[in-house]
């Protein structure tokens, strides 16, 4: 169900300060940097790690953490398809928003889907829909069970996890895909530098 389509007889009301306008505020072109990846293999992490280099290089970001929203604006949302679909979809809208603030916004959410990221960079006109793909292997996020969840999910109190009894679907054309380098996770801040310097070669970090 998309609650979208029930709004009717409204009308869209233009603000008299542009994106442009907050853009050369900022010094900066809004954007989103959508990463998605198994649960556990880092995607907090890289999130903190990028808002905090481009905060050093005075530039504004934004983190929306699919855990952290879960949390308030998700908490009505389980994990059956069209839940992680509305989930998905809200955070989409949101980071539309800020990215039309002028912000560089980092969602950091499992996003197993296609068609769900898929219908997230349909929002984005422009080249600022940034997915990036965190290709760590199932043994290792698993190996790493920091919140304790895939031991449930395998002993099955967690049904429908992902990764588990769920599907996650590698994204196919993704804009970053970060992976195992000789078999090593690379630490956080050489991932970081990935994004930022993708930030910087596509013009993000100036207006
Ligand atoms: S998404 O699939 O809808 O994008 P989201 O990123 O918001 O997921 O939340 C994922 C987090 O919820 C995981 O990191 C994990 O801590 C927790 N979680 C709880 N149940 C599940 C589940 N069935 N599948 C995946 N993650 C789950």
């Amino acid at each position: 169900m998309s609650f979208a389509r029930m709004s009717t007889n409204i009308f869209w009301h233009d603000s008299w300060v542009s994106k442009s306008d907050r853009q050369r505020l900022l010094n900066q072109k809004g954007c989103v940097v959508w990463i998605t990846g198994l649960s556990g293999s880092g995607k907090s992490t890289l999130a903190c790690t990028v808002g905090r280099d481009l905060h050093s290089r005075g530039k504004l970001s934004y983190i929306l953490d699919g855990d952290n929203l879960r949390h308030g604006l998700n908490k009505d949302l389980g994990f059956k398809a069209e839940d992680r679909a509305e989930n998905i979809r809200r955070v989409g809208e949101v980071a539309k928003l800020f990215a039309d603030a002028g912000v560089i916004c980092i969602t950091s959410l499992i996003s197993p889907y296609k068609r769900d990221r898929d219908a997230c960079r349909a929002l984005f006109s422009d080249s600022s829909f940034i997915e990036t793909f965190l290709n760590m292997p199932l043994e290792l996020c698993e190996s790493r069970d920091t919140k304790g969840l895939y031991k449930l999910a395998r002993a099955g109190v967690i049904k429908g996890f992902t990764g588990i009894d769920d599907p996650y679907e590698a994204p196919l054309d993704c804009e970053i895909e970060i992976g195992l380098k000789e078999g090593i996770c690379p630490p956080p801040d050489e991932m970081a530098q990935r994004v930022v310097s993708y930030l910087e070669e596509n013009g993000f970090l100036h207006e």
